[in-house]
C-alpha cells in the first residue's frame, strides 16, 4: 500500500513539474526558474508576497534575497520550523525590472496558486505587503489600513502585513511586522497548529 507521505510527495511533484511547464502569461518568456514553494509541503501556514526577484529568479526559490533574509530573522526569532510554514507568491515568474505584476498575470498564475493552496491544506495566511493583499483578497483597501486586522473565510485565518522590503526602506514600519508576525505564531498555537513556545 502506498503511504499516505509517499502519495503526497508525488502530488506535489506533478505539481511543481505543472509549474516548470507553464506558459500561461509572457512572464514565462524571460524567467530563469519557475519559483514554486519553499517550506513544508503541507503547513498550517502560508506566507504570501508579490512575485520573484532577481535572487529568487536565479535560485528557483522564493524570498532568498534581502527581503527574505528579514522574513528568516522573524521567522526563525519567533520559533518557527521550516516545516510550519510555506512560503509563495502570488505569481511564479520574475517580472522584468521587479515591477509590479499585472492583473492579468496574477490572473494567469491563480489556477496554480489555487492548485498548489489546495495541496498545501494551510489554516493561516500571512499577506506581505500591498500586492498579495489586493491580489490574493481582491481588495482595494491599502495596506496600511488593512495590516494588523484578520479576516475569516472558509475556515481560514487570513492576516495581511507589511513587505519585508517596504520595511527595509521604512525601518519606522518595523515594529508592525513584528507585532503581525507575533500574531500569527498565536493564532496557530491557540488552533493547536503548532506546538506553543516553553517560557
Ligand atoms: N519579494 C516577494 O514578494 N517575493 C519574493 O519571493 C521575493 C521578494
Amino acid at each position: 500500500m502506498i503511504k499516505l507521505q509517499d502519495q503526497r510527495e508525488k502530488h506535489w511533484e506533478a505539481f511543481v513539474g505543472r509549474c516548470q511547464a507553464c506558459r500561461a502569461c509572457e512572464l514565462s518568456e524571460s524567467r530563469q526558474n519557475v519559483v514554486v514553494w519553499r517550506g513544508g509541503i503541507r503547513a498550517p501556514l502560508v506566507i504570501l508576497g508579490e512575485g520573484p526577484g532577481a535572487d529568487e529568479d536565479r535560485l528557483g526559490l522564493p524570498f532568498v534575497g534581502r527581503s527574505g533574509k528579514l522574513l528568516d530573522q522573524l521567522l526563525t526569532s519567533f520559533g518557527f520550523d521550516a516545516g510550519d510554514y510555506h512560503i509563495a507568491n502570488i505569481v511564479k515568474c520574475r517580472p522584468p525590472g521587479n515591477r509590479v505584476p499585472t492583473e492579468e498575470e496574477a490572473r494567469a498564475c491563480r489556477p496554480l496558486l489555487k492548485e498548489q493552496l489546495r495541496l498545501v491544506r494551510p489554516t493561516v495566511y500571512l499577506l506581505m505587503g500591498a500586492t498579495a493583499h489586493r491580489y490574493f483578497m481582491g481588495s482595494s483597501t491599502g495596506i496600511t489600513q488593512a495590516r494588523g486586522i484578520w479576516t475569516e473565510s472558509n475556515n481560514c485565518h487570513i492576516l495581511p502585513t507589511f513587505h519585508p522590503a517596504y520595511v527595509l526602506r521604512d525601518p519606522s514600519k518595523r515594529t508592525f511586522l513584528w507585532q503581525d508576525i507575533a500574531a500569527v505564531r498565536q493564532k496557530l498555537e491557540e488552533l493547536d497548529l503548532i506546538e506553543k513556545l516553553k517560557a
